[in-house]
Protein backbone atom coordinates (compact mmCIF):
# COMPACT_ATOMS: atom_id res chain seq x y z
CA UNK A 1 0.00 0.00 0.00
CA UNK A 2 1.59 3.47 -0.86
CA UNK A 3 1.00 5.97 1.39
CA UNK A 4 -0.83 8.23 -0.74
CA UNK A 5 -3.15 5.70 -1.59
CA UNK A 6 -5.09 6.48 1.84
CA UNK A 7 -7.64 9.60 1.91
CA UNK A 8 -8.92 10.97 5.83
CA UNK A 9 -12.03 13.43 5.05
CA UNK A 10 -11.94 15.70 8.22
CA UNK A 11 -8.64 15.08 8.26
CA UNK A 12 -8.22 18.31 10.70
CA UNK A 13 -11.31 17.76 12.61
CA UNK A 14 -11.43 15.90 16.32
CA UNK A 15 -11.05 12.30 15.21
CA UNK A 16 -9.94 12.80 11.60
CA UNK A 17 -6.60 14.51 12.60
CA UNK A 18 -5.93 11.97 15.44
CA UNK A 19 -6.58 9.30 12.31
CA UNK A 20 -3.82 10.41 10.67
CA UNK A 21 -1.70 10.64 13.23
CA UNK A 22 -1.85 7.41 13.86
CA UNK A 23 -1.58 6.84 10.28
CA UNK A 24 2.08 8.27 10.36
CA UNK A 25 3.20 6.62 13.25
CA UNK A 26 2.96 3.83 10.61
CA UNK A 27 4.65 5.43 8.39
CA UNK A 28 2.24 6.52 6.25
CA UNK A 29 1.68 9.86 4.63
CA UNK A 30 -2.78 10.20 4.00
CA UNK A 31 -3.72 12.59 1.94
CA UNK A 32 -6.56 15.21 4.07
CA UNK A 33 -9.70 15.95 2.66
CA UNK A 34 -10.98 19.15 3.59
CA UNK A 35 -11.40 22.81 2.56
CA UNK A 36 -7.79 23.79 3.57
CA UNK A 37 -6.36 20.85 2.13
CA UNK A 38 -4.80 20.47 -1.21
CA UNK A 39 -6.21 19.81 -3.44
CA UNK A 40 -8.98 20.92 -1.50
CA UNK A 41 -12.52 18.79 -1.17
CA UNK A 42 -15.59 20.90 0.38
CA UNK A 43 -18.59 18.92 0.93
CA UNK A 44 -20.42 21.90 -0.74
CA UNK A 45 -18.83 21.86 -3.78
CA UNK A 46 -18.85 18.18 -5.53
CA UNK A 47 -16.33 19.40 -8.05
CA UNK A 48 -13.75 19.37 -5.15
CA UNK A 49 -14.73 15.37 -4.97
CA UNK A 50 -13.13 14.06 -7.93
CA UNK A 51 -9.27 15.37 -7.84
CA UNK A 52 -9.79 14.58 -3.58
CA UNK A 53 -10.39 10.92 -4.50
CA UNK A 54 -8.75 10.39 -7.38
CA UNK A 55 -6.17 7.31 -6.94
CA UNK A 56 -7.53 6.53 -3.59
CA UNK A 57 -7.49 3.32 -2.40
CA UNK A 58 -8.81 3.39 1.54
CA UNK A 59 -10.92 6.43 2.84
CA UNK A 60 -11.71 7.43 6.44
CA UNK A 61 -14.80 9.51 6.01
CA UNK A 62 -16.31 11.79 8.50
CA UNK A 63 -19.32 14.21 7.44
CA UNK A 64 -19.51 17.52 8.55
CA UNK A 65 -21.13 18.73 10.66
CA UNK A 66 -23.51 15.63 11.38
CA UNK A 67 -24.84 12.55 9.45
CA UNK A 68 -27.92 13.89 10.90
CA UNK A 69 -28.59 17.17 8.64
CA UNK A 70 -30.55 18.07 6.19
CA UNK A 71 -28.14 17.32 2.65
CA UNK A 72 -26.15 14.53 4.58
CA UNK A 73 -27.54 11.34 3.25
CA UNK A 74 -27.41 13.05 -0.42
CA UNK A 75 -24.29 13.86 0.11
CA UNK A 76 -22.62 10.56 1.38
CA UNK A 77 -24.85 8.59 -1.00
CA UNK A 78 -22.75 10.82 -4.13
CA UNK A 79 -19.48 10.27 -2.39
CA UNK A 80 -20.30 6.56 -2.07
CA UNK A 81 -21.15 6.61 -5.76
CA UNK A 82 -18.12 8.10 -7.07
CA UNK A 83 -15.87 6.20 -4.89
CA UNK A 84 -16.91 3.33 -6.33
CA UNK A 85 -16.21 4.61 -9.44
CA UNK A 86 -12.98 5.81 -8.73
CA UNK A 87 -11.97 2.32 -7.25
CA UNK A 88 -11.75 3.02 -3.74
CA UNK A 89 -11.76 -0.82 -2.10
CA UNK A 90 -12.09 0.57 1.40
CA UNK A 91 -14.58 2.69 3.37
CA UNK A 92 -14.60 3.37 7.29
CA UNK A 93 -17.61 5.73 8.29
CA UNK A 94 -17.66 7.66 11.10
CA UNK A 95 -21.21 7.65 12.30
CA UNK A 96 -23.48 8.13 15.83
CA UNK A 97 -25.13 5.29 17.91
CA UNK A 98 -28.51 5.46 18.11
CA UNK A 99 -29.12 8.41 15.08
CA UNK A 100 -31.98 7.51 12.10
CA UNK A 101 -30.60 9.98 9.94
CA UNK A 102 -26.56 8.40 10.57
CA UNK A 103 -28.22 4.85 10.38
CA UNK A 104 -29.85 5.38 6.31
CA UNK A 105 -26.07 6.90 5.74
CA UNK A 106 -24.23 3.87 7.27
CA UNK A 107 -26.78 1.07 4.91
CA UNK A 108 -25.80 3.48 1.33
CA UNK A 109 -22.26 2.14 2.07
CA UNK A 110 -22.89 -1.32 3.38
CA UNK A 111 -24.99 -1.59 -0.11
CA UNK A 112 -22.43 -0.17 -2.26
CA UNK A 113 -20.41 -3.16 -2.91
CA UNK A 114 -17.51 -1.76 -1.37
CA UNK A 115 -15.43 -2.79 1.43
CA UNK A 116 -16.33 -1.38 4.93
CA UNK A 117 -16.42 -0.98 8.19
CA UNK A 118 -18.92 1.27 10.49
CA UNK A 119 -17.52 3.06 13.56
CA UNK A 120 -20.40 3.84 15.07
CA UNK A 121 -19.71 6.02 18.10
CA UNK A 122 -21.23 7.48 21.52
CA UNK A 123 -20.94 11.64 22.31
CA UNK A 124 -17.51 12.25 22.16
CA UNK A 125 -15.31 13.19 25.53
CA UNK A 126 -13.88 16.15 23.61
CA UNK A 127 -17.01 17.39 22.99
CA UNK A 128 -15.75 19.50 26.27
CA UNK A 129 -12.32 20.66 25.45
CA UNK A 130 -12.83 20.93 21.84
CA UNK A 131 -16.24 21.65 20.49
CA UNK A 132 -19.97 23.22 21.53
CA UNK A 133 -19.35 22.50 26.03
CA UNK A 134 -16.17 24.20 25.93
CA UNK A 135 -17.68 27.75 26.20
CA UNK A 136 -19.93 26.63 29.10
CA UNK A 137 -16.73 25.34 30.98
CA UNK A 138 -14.96 28.72 29.95
CA UNK A 139 -17.43 30.91 31.73
CA UNK A 140 -17.37 28.28 35.29
CA UNK A 141 -21.52 28.43 34.50
CA UNK A 142 -22.40 25.20 33.14
CA UNK A 143 -26.80 24.68 32.12
CA UNK A 144 -27.76 21.78 30.62
CA UNK A 145 -30.99 19.74 30.40
CA UNK A 146 -31.28 16.43 30.99
CA UNK A 147 -28.32 16.21 33.58
CA UNK A 148 -29.14 12.74 34.81
CA UNK A 149 -29.32 10.75 31.16
CA UNK A 150 -26.58 8.29 31.34
CA UNK A 151 -24.33 8.58 28.34
CA UNK A 152 -21.51 5.96 27.53
CA UNK A 153 -19.22 9.17 27.01
CA UNK A 154 -16.13 8.31 24.41
CA UNK A 155 -12.81 9.86 24.06
CA UNK A 156 -11.70 10.37 20.29
CA UNK A 157 -7.88 9.01 20.89
CA UNK A 158 -9.67 5.68 21.23
CA UNK A 159 -12.25 5.70 18.26
CA UNK A 160 -9.26 7.20 16.20
CA UNK A 161 -7.04 4.09 17.05
CA UNK A 162 -9.90 2.30 16.20
CA UNK A 163 -10.91 3.91 13.04
CA UNK A 164 -6.60 3.68 11.62
CA UNK A 165 -6.59 -0.18 12.77
CA UNK A 166 -9.88 -0.89 10.66
CA UNK A 167 -8.92 0.84 7.88
CA UNK A 168 -5.71 -0.98 7.34
CA UNK A 169 -7.22 -4.29 8.26
CA UNK A 170 -9.59 -6.08 5.81
CA UNK A 171 -10.69 -8.68 8.87
CA UNK A 172 -13.24 -5.77 9.84
CA UNK A 173 -14.91 -5.78 6.33
CA UNK A 174 -18.44 -5.86 6.62
CA UNK A 175 -18.52 -4.91 10.72
CA UNK A 176 -20.32 -2.46 12.65
CA UNK A 177 -17.83 -1.26 15.59
CA UNK A 178 -19.59 0.50 18.31
CA UNK A 179 -17.05 2.94 20.18
CA UNK A 180 -18.32 3.74 23.27
CA UNK A 181 -16.78 4.63 27.17
CA UNK A 182 -15.86 1.99 29.42
CA UNK A 183 -18.73 4.02 31.70
CA UNK A 184 -22.15 5.31 31.94
CA UNK A 185 -22.05 8.49 33.48
CA UNK A 186 -23.85 12.11 33.62
CA UNK A 187 -23.20 15.34 32.60
CA UNK A 188 -23.47 16.07 36.68
CA UNK A 189 -20.80 13.96 37.13
CA UNK A 190 -19.16 15.64 34.11
CA UNK A 191 -19.05 18.41 35.49
CA UNK A 192 -18.16 17.40 38.97
CA UNK A 193 -14.67 15.44 37.00
CA UNK A 194 -13.87 18.38 35.44
CA UNK A 195 -13.73 20.79 38.24
CA UNK A 196 -11.87 18.74 40.53
CA UNK A 197 -9.49 18.28 37.22
CA UNK A 198 -9.25 21.27 36.57
CA UNK A 199 -9.18 23.14 40.43
CA UNK A 200 -12.02 25.57 39.45
CA UNK A 201 -14.78 25.52 40.61
CA UNK A 202 -18.18 25.23 38.26
CA UNK A 203 -21.66 26.08 38.80
CA UNK A 204 -23.72 23.04 37.64
CA UNK A 205 -27.75 24.13 37.10
CA UNK A 206 -30.24 21.40 35.60
CA UNK A 207 -32.70 23.23 33.08
CA UNK A 208 -35.47 22.33 30.81
CA UNK A 209 -34.35 21.85 26.68
CA UNK A 210 -37.08 24.34 25.97
CA UNK A 211 -34.55 26.88 28.20
CA UNK A 212 -31.44 25.50 26.61
CA UNK A 213 -32.88 26.56 23.28
CA UNK A 214 -34.33 29.72 24.57
CA UNK A 215 -31.09 30.84 25.84
CA UNK A 216 -29.18 29.41 22.55
CA UNK A 217 -31.63 31.83 20.35
CA UNK A 218 -30.39 34.71 22.75
CA UNK A 219 -27.13 34.04 22.27
CA UNK A 220 -27.60 34.37 18.45
CA UNK A 221 -26.25 31.01 17.62
CA UNK A 222 -27.13 29.96 14.03
CA UNK A 223 -30.56 28.68 13.17
CA UNK A 224 -29.28 25.50 12.07
CA UNK A 225 -26.89 24.92 14.94
CA UNK A 226 -29.41 25.12 17.88
CA UNK A 227 -31.58 22.39 15.38
CA UNK A 228 -28.85 20.14 15.08
CA UNK A 229 -28.33 20.42 19.45
CA UNK A 230 -32.18 20.01 20.06
CA UNK A 231 -32.38 17.20 17.80
CA UNK A 232 -29.50 15.62 19.47
CA UNK A 233 -30.77 16.12 22.87
CA UNK A 234 -34.38 15.07 21.84
CA UNK A 235 -33.56 12.10 19.93
CA UNK A 236 -30.01 10.97 20.76
CA UNK A 237 -29.40 11.45 23.96
CA UNK A 238 -32.83 10.09 25.07
CA UNK A 239 -32.65 7.20 22.81
CA UNK A 240 -32.20 3.93 25.06
CA UNK A 241 -29.84 2.04 22.70
CA UNK A 242 -27.24 5.00 23.56
CA UNK A 243 -27.24 4.49 27.34
CA UNK A 244 -25.14 0.64 27.12
CA UNK A 245 -21.50 0.53 27.01
CA UNK A 246 -20.06 -1.69 24.61
CA UNK A 247 -16.92 -3.27 24.46
CA UNK A 248 -15.62 -2.98 21.09
CA UNK A 249 -12.73 -0.73 21.50
CA UNK A 250 -11.23 -3.32 24.15
CA UNK A 251 -11.72 -6.00 21.28
CA UNK A 252 -10.38 -4.28 18.52
CA UNK A 253 -7.52 -2.62 20.63
CA UNK A 254 -6.94 -5.31 23.64
CA UNK A 255 -6.64 -2.38 25.93
CA UNK A 256 -9.46 -0.78 27.96
CA UNK A 257 -10.99 2.05 26.68
CA UNK A 258 -10.04 5.53 28.38
CA UNK A 259 -12.53 6.55 31.84
CA UNK A 260 -13.63 10.05 31.26
CA UNK A 261 -11.43 11.02 34.43
CA UNK A 262 -8.34 10.05 32.69
CA UNK A 263 -8.99 12.06 29.75
CA UNK A 264 -10.19 15.22 32.30
CA UNK A 265 -6.59 14.55 33.42
CA UNK A 266 -4.81 14.89 30.70
CA UNK A 267 -6.83 17.61 29.31
CA UNK A 268 -6.52 19.57 32.30
CA UNK A 269 -2.80 19.48 31.74
CA UNK A 270 -2.97 20.74 28.41
CA UNK A 271 -4.39 24.37 30.29
CA UNK A 272 -7.28 24.55 28.08
CA UNK A 273 -10.22 24.74 30.81
CA UNK A 274 -8.24 27.28 32.70
CA UNK A 275 -8.08 30.01 29.72
CA UNK A 276 -9.79 33.19 30.38
CA UNK A 277 -13.61 33.24 28.92
CA UNK A 278 -14.11 35.11 26.23
CA UNK A 279 -18.22 35.23 26.13
N1 LIG B 1 -19.41 15.09 18.55
C1 LIG B 1 -19.95 13.93 18.92
O1 LIG B 1 -20.20 13.70 20.11
C2 LIG B 1 -20.25 12.87 17.86
C3 LIG B 1 -20.74 11.63 18.27
C4 LIG B 1 -20.98 10.63 17.32
C5 LIG B 1 -20.73 10.89 15.96
N2 LIG B 1 -20.28 12.12 15.58
C6 LIG B 1 -20.03 12.37 14.15
O2 LIG B 1 -18.74 12.86 13.97
C7 LIG B 1 -18.68 13.52 12.69
C8 LIG B 1 -17.71 14.65 12.78
O3 LIG B 1 -16.43 14.12 13.03
P1 LIG B 1 -15.31 14.93 13.78
O4 LIG B 1 -15.88 15.45 15.07
O5 LIG B 1 -14.09 14.11 13.78
O6 LIG B 1 -15.08 16.16 12.79
P2 LIG B 1 -15.16 17.71 13.11
O7 LIG B 1 -14.08 18.05 14.10
O8 LIG B 1 -16.57 18.08 13.43
O9 LIG B 1 -14.88 18.25 11.65
C9 LIG B 1 -13.98 19.19 11.29
C10 LIG B 1 -13.34 18.76 9.95
O10 LIG B 1 -14.27 18.90 8.88
C11 LIG B 1 -13.70 19.76 7.89
N3 LIG B 1 -14.80 20.50 7.26
C12 LIG B 1 -15.62 21.44 7.81
N4 LIG B 1 -16.51 21.88 6.88
C13 LIG B 1 -16.24 21.20 5.74
C14 LIG B 1 -16.79 21.20 4.42
N5 LIG B 1 -17.82 22.01 4.08
N6 LIG B 1 -16.26 20.38 3.49
C15 LIG B 1 -15.22 19.57 3.79
N7 LIG B 1 -14.66 19.50 5.02
C16 LIG B 1 -15.16 20.32 5.98
C17 LIG B 1 -12.70 20.63 8.64
O11 LIG B 1 -11.67 21.10 7.82
P3 LIG B 1 -11.76 22.49 6.98
O12 LIG B 1 -12.28 23.52 7.93
O13 LIG B 1 -10.37 22.72 6.50
O14 LIG B 1 -12.69 22.22 5.84
C18 LIG B 1 -12.14 19.60 9.63
O15 LIG B 1 -11.18 18.78 8.98
C19 LIG B 1 -20.12 13.97 12.37
O16 LIG B 1 -20.55 13.39 11.17
C20 LIG B 1 -20.93 13.45 13.56
O17 LIG B 1 -22.14 12.88 13.11
C21 LIG B 1 -20.02 13.10 16.49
Amino acid sequence: MKSEDILVIGGTGKTGRRVVEQLQNKGIEPRIGSRSASPSFDWDNKDTWVDALNGIERMYVTYYPDLAVPGAKEAIESLTYLAKELGVKKMVLLSGKGETEAEACENIVMDSGIGYTIVRASWFNQNWSESFFLDPILSGEVALPMSDVLIPFVDVNDIAEVAATVLLDDSYNGEIIEVTGPELITFKDIVNIISKASKRRLNFYDITLEQYIEGMKQMQIPHDVVWLIEYLFSHVLTNPKNQLVVNDIERVLGRKAKTFSEYAQETSETGIWNQVSVT
